[in-house]
């Protein structure tokens, strides 16, 4: 753009800040740096802040809705889809800072093009309109600076220890790769249909290789869609392994949607427009459909944005993972230092998480309850029309229940869900109480932190050796996945943008339709039938009242997966009725697959087949021959016009399956990559030397998904191989056959000396943990540490150095001012203290021991000689029953 030009266009703003701003904010001058011209800095000020008064405008109008559906009793598939994708306030306030960039950028661009247009000239790029401190003021301004913050990462022995729960520090170069709250990977730069990131098929009519993108939904009804009662069963994997899978997935991502269910710039209810405006990206229902008629338009909400490098060179939109990249088992800890907290049961000394009060599994532990934000609507109880058998009855008004709260948002999303987290939830609690018995002297921290460590490393094996191996294929598996060579700094774990948003959603085509749920014996029970899908959605409540979670566990155990067949690829229950609710047109999961996918701009099919280095088909002839079906490649084509065009999800999960496993060569390339950099780039990965002991990692290796069901569950027969379909019942096993081992802890006993200082210095009272060659000291609440808080072995002098601490009692009376209430009197204790009235103060426990025996021994003395007076001298009605008495006649 020449300078003259740019004069003009300042002009021409300058005519829209009049509009927009007071007199005072008017930009007086241009900048003028090094003959590039630019708009100013109250032009920004002004953007800014229209944009933070439209983002916050669009929260509160969703909040005031969300409250007005909850009052009016109803819960619509938007708000179960949005409770699913809930999350904490660290990722809130990101997305806040992401939002409020992105839409001070569109206001500037927009502003610019209006003036731009309307007198013929080309739009000019950000480059060109805003100058180096102009862009620092943004990010500043809308927070985005102090969210990309890069952490300081310790560098002491308990950070080479234990993870962090946000992730971040994992790699020490790049303290941020993997960590939660950070932009998704890219394999591929994104393919938006503008240059700010507006998804693929924003508009139906722009053109991708010559072809305009078909509707979601009519790809999800022509492709996908397949009856319930038609689908292939698995012949050798049980659909346990399909839970696995994205038990696995809530533990590596979580892309939330922005927190505005209203358009930005209008304000528009995203669930009652088909117009396009952002965030608002509606899914048209297609006039062949049946659901024509009901709602034009499912209603689909953008990805939220993420903070993205530096503006202005690396601002195109990418979309958030809310959650920790490893697997770390996250959906059970949190992803957050807070999240963590409040998962814990603080007041334990074992180091536990945290329990349902007032409702048990037969005598097992259930997940707490999430707070309830109305008392009359529970999200995660039963709905009207829900009910499928006599055993369904609403809980009565004082046994209400309501969402389990655990380390992910999408724990109550169906029943097989809760009954992991449930599961894992008790095996933590297990672990924890073991590794205090064999280490009595360790901390609740400690407990808690070692127990977390080992089910890191149980998930680690559980995925790499028996549920990757099943879904790729033993061969492909041991060659697209080689054995483990140590960890590399310079491989990248974070979660990849197509692994979340396509690749990995691979299961949701061997979902089956409905959740059966088996009694003691693996036999059919009328207290827990049978479920279709749509009802085992959010429905916590039916593990308080329909037995826990051992029917669902028997059920993933002894039914098979769907199997994967181009002509039976989605069940209804997820195209038809998906978060089905109360009121409100039910989802449909392919269509939010595809249209999530063009929402992240994903390319096509072809590009990712490039990437892999397969075959970039360009006809239908090469689809049918890739798809190895002819008619499936005639469908698509008819759709997409062309293969390049053709979403890759749909395109991935049309392949034929690879031998031995249970995806195509597109998705095998996809998932080994990822599992790959999440092994390889991961520095707390389990086989790393020095992350556990040779013993331990040996004792780790029998790991087995039965043996954690046998000791965590009622349930006492199990299958060897509980990824593998068990035909017969006969085939279980006893929990105490040798083929499910225990899980040995005794590698996890601390030494108590030291081979070159002898006896491990250890404080009573208080808590030690040998890390490395130092010994690290706790003390308990009420104590203060006096001394080192570490101490080391010193190899020259043989001895520990320096002298061990001591752990002190904290005198809480001394405290000014008093830490008791007001004509109470404070009396320190070890470890506590106890206020207590000034009458009483005075005296000493043991005055105050004999006062209760003597009032003790004086009312048993009353109450014998009531007791003879009435047997000798009985009133007249009485019959003489007292326990002490005879029967007298
Ligand atoms: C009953 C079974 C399942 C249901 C009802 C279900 C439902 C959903 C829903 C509603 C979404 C969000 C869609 C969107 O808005 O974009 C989703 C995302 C996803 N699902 Fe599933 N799913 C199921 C099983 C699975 C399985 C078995 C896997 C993998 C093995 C899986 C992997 C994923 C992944 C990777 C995502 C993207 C997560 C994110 O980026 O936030 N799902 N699923």
């Amino acid at each position: 753009m020449d300078t003259a030009s740019m004069v003009f266009l300042f002009s021409l703003t300058l005519v829209v800040c009049l509009r927009l701003s007071s007199p005072q904010q008017m930009p007086t001058e241009l900048h003028n740096i090094t003959e590039v011209l630019y708009l100013g800095s109250p032009f920004v000020q002004e953007a800014l802040r229209r944009a933070v008064e439209l983002t916050d405008a669009a929260y509160a109008h969703t909040n005031e809705k969300v409250k007005m559906s909850l009052s009016e009793g109803s819960v619509r598939p938007s708000d179960l889809l949005a409770q699913f994708k809930q999350t904490g306030p660290q990722t809130r306030a990101h997305i806040r800072a992401a939002e409020v960039l992105d839409n001070t950028v569109e206001l500037i661009r927009e502003m610019v093009y209006t003036h731009t247009h309307a007198h013929n000239m080309t739009m000019p790029n950000l480059t060109e309109l805003l100058s180096a401190q102009d862009f620092e003021t943004i990010m500043q301004a809308s927070g985005c600076s102090s969210e990309m913050q890069r952490p300081i990462c310790e560098t002491d022995c308990l950070s080479d220890r234990y993870r962090s729960f946000t992730g971040q520090c994992n790699n020490r170069q790049y303290p941020l790769w993997g960590a939660a709250n950070t932009p998704y990977h890219r394999w591929l730069p994104p393919e938006y249909e503008d240059a700010l990131g507006a998804p693929r098929g924003w508009d139906p009519e722009h053109f991708y290789h010559n072809a305009t993108l078909p509707p979601v939904r009519c790809v999800s009804q022509r492709v996908l869609y397949t009856h319930n009662e038609n689908i292939s069963l698995d012949s050798s994997l049980s659909h346990l392994l399909v839970e696995w899978g994205q038990w696995i997935d809530h533990d590596l991502g979580l892309t939330p949607q922005t927190p505005s269910t209203a358009a930005f710039r209008t304000g528009a209810d995203c669930s009652r427009t088909c117009t396009r405006d952002s965030p608002c990206f509606p899914i048209q229902i297609p006039l062949s459909d049946p659901r024509t008629g009901i709602q034009s338009c499912m209603p689909f909400f953008r990805s939220a944005p993420s903070c993205v490098g530096t503006l202005p060179t690396r601002h195109r939109r990418e979309q958030l993972n809310a959650i920790t990249s490893f697997v770390d088992a996250s959906m059970v800890y949190g992803s957050s230092d807070q999240s963590a907290a409040d998962l814990r049961n603080l007041s334990s000394p074992l180091g536990l998480l945290a329990l349902n009060p007032l409702h048990s599994d037969q005598g097992l532990a259930l997940m707490p309850f999430l707070p309830r934000r109305q008392s009359h609507l529970d999200p995660c109880g039963p709905r009207p029309g829900q009910n499928t058998s006599e055993a369904d009855t609403p809980p009565d008004e004082g046994n209400m229940t309501s969402c389990f709260q655990a380390g992910d948002s999408r724990a109550n999303e169906h029943l097989g869900m809760i009954a992991l987290h449930t599961l894992f939830l008790r095996e933590h609690n297990r672990l924890a109480q073991e590794l205090q018995e064999l280490n009595p002297h360790w901390a609740p921290d400690t407990l808690y932190q070692e127990a977390r460590k080992i089910m890191g490393a149980v998930h680690q094996i559980l995925t790499w050796e028996h549920y990757l191996p099943r879904v790729l294929g033993e061969e492909v598996a041991s060659e697209l996945v080689p054995p483990y060579e140590g960890y590399t700094p310079q491989v990248n774990p974070s979660i990849a943008n197509a692994f979340a948003t396509a690749a990995f959603r691979f299961a949701h085509v061997t979902v089956q339709p409905v959740v059966t749920r088996l009694g003691p014996g693996y036999r059919p029970s009328p207290r827990h039938p049978t479920l279709p899908l749509h009802n085992s959605l959010f429905a916590s409540w039916r593990v308080i009242q329909e037995g826990g979670i051992d029917p669902v566990l028997r059920g993933l155990l002894l039914s098979p997966a769907k199997l994967q067949v181009s002509d039976q690829m989605m069940v209804e229950e997820l195209t038809e009725r998906l978060f089905q609710a109360q009121g409100g047109l039910p989802f449909d999961l392919g269509a939010l697959n595809l249209q999530r996918g063009r929402d992240h701009g994903l390319p096509g099919y072809g590009a990712w087949r490039r990437l892999c280095g397969l075959s970039d088909p360009s006809s239908e002839a090469e689809l049918a021959a890739i798809m190895g079906n002819p008619t499936l490649a005639q469908k698509l084509l008819a759709l997409y016009g062309t293969p390049q065009n053709v979403d890759v999800w749909v395109g991935a999960i049309s392949e034929p399956l690879l031998p031995g496993g249970r995806v195509g060569p597109l998705l095998a390339c996809l998932l080994a990559k990822q599992f790959r950099a999440l092994r390889d780039g991961d520095r707390f990965w389990w086989q790393r030397e020095g992350m556990f002991s040779r013993v331990q990692r040996t004792a780790l290796q029998s790991v087995s998904l039965s043996r954690i069901i046998c000791d965590n569950t009622h349930i006492r027969l199990v299958p060897p191989d509980p990824f593998i379909r068990t035909r017969r019942t006969e085939d279980l096993l006893p929990c105490t056959h040798p083929l499910i081992p225990l899980l040995n802890l005794s590698a996890w006993r601390e030494p108590d000396t030291d081979p070159t200082c002898g006896s491990i210095p250890r404080i009573q009272p208080g808590y030690s943990l040998l890390c490395d060659n130092t010994v690290l000291y706790q003390c308990p609440l009420g104590f203060v540490l006096i001394g080192p808080s570490q101490v080391r072995c010193d190899p020259h002098t043989q001895q520990w150095k320096p002298a061990p601490p001591t752990c002190q009692d904290v005198d809480e009376c001394a405290f000014s001012p008093s830490i008791c209430p007001q004509n109470t009197q404070c009396h320190n204790t070890p470890g506590s203290f106890t206020c207590t009235e000034p009458g009483l103060a005075s005296l000493s426990a043991s005055s105050v021991a004999a006062a209760v025996v003597a009032v003790l021994g004086g009312a048993a003395l009353m109450l014998l000689i009531l007791t003879c007076y009435r047997r000798f001298f009985p009133m007249k009605s009485e019959h003489l029953w007292s326990p002490c008495c005879q029967r007298k006649n």
